[in-house]
């Protein structure tokens, strides 16, 4: 249990907010809907963002007293939490948590890689553990996905079976209704050469997680599994004219594309993922199959909006993360989520 549990319960659950970016920002809105939680400090290394007061950074018409800091080191307030959204990778987001550790702040973070670490990097999530542990402060990665949907939600839902041979889950985003950073990022409008070349170099991942997710199902059944392979990005090429708000896209150029892993047991894929983005997707669906005793087979569309699902899983997390005993966790330790539409204090245990 964190020490914060002896406050009175009268004051509210503080929050600092660590990269304020399209995340963040939509992270910091759904906070000032929700009663006793308030967002305390705000870091983001952006020059444009630095300096300026939060309300005008997420797109508020009022100012919230709150100026965004271009280091933490600078920030003098006490907190309870950060809600840290910077990056997706491990390597670039542990220098970052350790500090938030260090102020003895608790944290949860949209960086897909903490979302299941050990897999990543078994020597940063043991440090990150311990040093968590040392501090008395609780550590979880999370978001829409992974954290969400390719993960949490398939793993509640084997909760019915006796037997499960595998498990099937795919998400089908249209990127059309996305940010251009988005489009960007799943190559859309690219020659399939180009496409194919930024791939190779690392330069279109599109959507990391997926590995991850597989991990984290695997570890909750108990499986060992022998591989976790992930297929290259593969591009999604257009038939026809689609377009966005933003961009356009002619028949036979990229339009988004598609990202395959599999969790592999005797030889045999027993969990696969499928993350599939493009402008035009008739249909925008999540869905889980699992085939097991009894089949659990399930379809949710329009898929779950990311940018709102992933602000949603972060901010319905903060009493479960302040409420958990100390150290690095995922959402497969904590207690079942759900959203919190009380006041936040009467849900910290
Ligand atoms: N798990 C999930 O389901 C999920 C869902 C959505 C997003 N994410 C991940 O969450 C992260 C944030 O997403 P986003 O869309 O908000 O990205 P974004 O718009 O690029 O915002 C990130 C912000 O953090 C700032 N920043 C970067 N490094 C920093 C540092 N060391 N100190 C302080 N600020 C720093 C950036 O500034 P600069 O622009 O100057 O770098 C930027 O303002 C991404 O990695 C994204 O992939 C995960």
């Amino acid at each position: 249990m964190s020490e914060d549990l002896d406050k009175p319960l009268n004051s509210e659950i503080r929050v600092i907010l660590f990269g304020a970016g399209a995340i963040g920002s939509e992270i910091a809105r759904l906070l000032l809907r929700r009663r006793g939680v308030k967002i305390v400090g705000a870091v983001d290394a952006a020059p444009e963002k630095i300096g300026k007061d939060l309300g005008d950074i997420i797109g508020l018409e009022r100012k919230l007293g709150v100026p965004v800091l271009s280091n933490l080191d600078d920030l003098n307030v006490e907190a309870d939490i950060a809600i840290h959204a910077t990056t997706s990778f491990l390597k670039d987001a542990y220098p970052q948590i350790a500090a938030l550790i260090k102020r003895g702040l608790n944290v949860i973070s949209t960086c897909e890689e903490l979302s299941y670490p050990y897999i990543i990097n078994e020597e940063i999530a043991k440090e990150i553990d311990e040093s968590a542990r040392r501090h008395s402060v609780t550590v979880l990665g999370t978001g829409i996905n992974p954290g969400f949907v390719m993960d949490t939600l398939v793993i509640t839902l084997t909760a019915v079976c006796q037997e499960i041979r595998c498990i099937h889950a795919e998400r089908v985003i249209d990127a059309a209704k996305r940010r251009l950073p988005f489009q960007k990022k799943i190559g859309a409008g690219l020659r399939p050469e180009e496409f194919r070349e930024k791939a190779a170099k690392g330069e279109i991942l599109g959507h990391v997680g997926l590995r991850e997710s597989i991990a984290m199902i695997a570890s909750s059944l108990g499986w060992k599994l022998e591989e976790i392979r992930e297929d290259p990005a593969e591009p999604i090429i257009s038939n026809e004219k689609v377009k966005s708000e933003f961009i356009s896209v002619e028949p036979g150029f990229v339009t988004g594309l598609s990202r395959k892993a599999y969790g592999i047991m005797s030889g045999e894929p027993k969990i696969t993922l499928i993350f599939r983005a493009y402008l035009g997707a008739r249909e925008e669906y999540d869905c889980v199959m699992i085939d097991g005793e009894p089949v659990v087979c399930g379809k949710i569309s329009p898929c779950i909006h990311g940018d709102k699902g992933t602000a949603a899983v972060v901010v319905n997390s903060i009493p479960r993360v302040i409420g958990a005993p100390p150290g690095l966790k995922t959402m497969k330790d904590l207690q079942v989520p759900s959203a919190i539409l009380g006041d936040f204090r009467s849900f910290l245990y």
